[in-house]
């Protein structure tokens, strides 16, 4: 295994268009990460497992699988990291990086066109690096079939000549280990998902553990914090350490400007008001998909692909970006015939459940 110090090197194809729908979100939820972000981001970032606030019980199995192949001075099995965006996988790929003095190569599923993409990208992985595939469910047929074998054997098989006199000829290649993440993982076959030694999912953070994260970030960023302000900021962050981090930078733009720097519980609540963050972390689109089930479906049950047309909202962006925090909390059900809203989140909007409605009427 090289040591290294743990850098990170993108192989991204730089005319890479991000999906229009995911570009047109809110920058609050939007799930990826823009250039400035990405810059303060990587200083928020921890690089030890130890700095990593949460996901306990994956620390505690990761930290003995690091151990263990340092020990060994193997390189890590291959790792599948899945959860809601915004969670931490990226946070951990580099964590896991970091702990095993590797480099750390970034790609994702959509960037990887052609197999020749692939190919040319696993040839040039040295002993050791940690190859982090985002979104590896977006990878293509003809692509993943070249990484079955680069994962299993470390090899690749490539095709020389056309016809009967086609040869394949078999490249082997460095130890390396492979972190993919994805938000679907029943999108992932299953033969890749096999391939992956260990799969770890990555679930919400508790309120105290989004607090610990805003504490820490303030202080890299050097901002005078309150109690007030964590336990608010805590509360509308949706349990994701990145709209966490994207809401203490909001409070702290609106404390520097308008005030005298201090982030306390007032400029945040103005601050999120301006932003229309409500006191439970919804926007605009959360609204706008509650309501549209409420008033427009009587409180559903409505299929997806009727939710994404009323709403105008992606049918990926309604299950991956807005789903999730709105299960967690109780404010939609999912039903074999839909989603329905619940009594919980008409009463959160101030509206009667439609079924309240009908008993009233009868
Ligand atoms: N920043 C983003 N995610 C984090 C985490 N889980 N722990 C510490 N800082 C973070």
């Amino acid at each position: 295994m090289s040591k290294k110090s743990s850098s990170k090197s993108s192989i991204y194809p730089k005319d890479l268009e991000k999906e229009t729908a995911e570009a047109e979100l809110d920058r609050f939820l939007a799930p990826e990460v823009e250039e400035e972000e990405e810059k303060v981001e990587v200083t928020l970032r921890p690089q030890k497992l130890k700095e990593y606030i949460g996901q306990e019980k994956i620390k505690e199995s990761l930290q003995i699988f690091l151990d263990a192949a340092k020990k060994r001075k193997e390189a890590l099995e291959h790792c599948l990291l899945y959860g809601p965006p915004g969670i931490g996988k990226t946070t951990l790929a580099f964590v896991i990086g970091n702990e095993m003095g590797s480099t750390v190569k970034v790609t994702s599923g959509p960037a990887i066109e052609r197999a020749g993409d692939l190919a040319a990208i696993l040839t040039s992985l040295e002993t050791g690096d940690v190859l982090f595939i985002d979104e590896i469910h977006r990878l293509n047929k003809v692509v993943e079939e070249i990484l079955y074998p680069a994962m299993e054997d470390r090899a690749i098989d490539i095709v020389i000549g056309k016809g009967p006199g086609a040869r394949t000829m078999r490249i082997q290649l460095n130890p390396f280990t492979v972190i993919g993440a994805t938000t679907r993982i029943g999108s992932l076959s299953a033969p890749l998902r096999d391939r992956f030694g260990t799969i770890f999912n990555l679930d919400f953070y508790s309120d105290g553990e989004i607090g610990q994260i805003i504490k820490r970030s303030a202080k890299i960023l050097s901002s005078e914090i309150e109690k007030g302000a964590v336990d608010s900021l805590s509360r509308r962050s949706r349990f994701t350490p990145r709209i966490a981090n994207r809401l203490l930078r909001r409070a702290r733009d609106f404390a520097d400007v308008r005030h005298d720097g201090t982030i306390t519980g007032e400029v945040v609540e103005q601050a999120l008001e301006m932003l229309e963050v409500d006191e439970l972390g919804l926007d605009k689109g959360d609204k706008k998909i509650l309501l549209t089930i409420i008033d427009k479906f009587a409180g559903g049950p409505v299929g997806l692909d009727t939710l994404s047309a009323a709403t105008a909202e992606d049918r990926e962006t309604i299950e991956d970006v807005y789903e999730p925090y709105l299960l967690q909390i109780g404010f939609i059900e999912r039903t074999p015939r839909g989603r329905k809203a619940t009594r919980r989140a008409c009463q959160h909007l101030g509206n009667t459940h439609p079924d309240d409605l009908q008993e009233k009427l009868i």
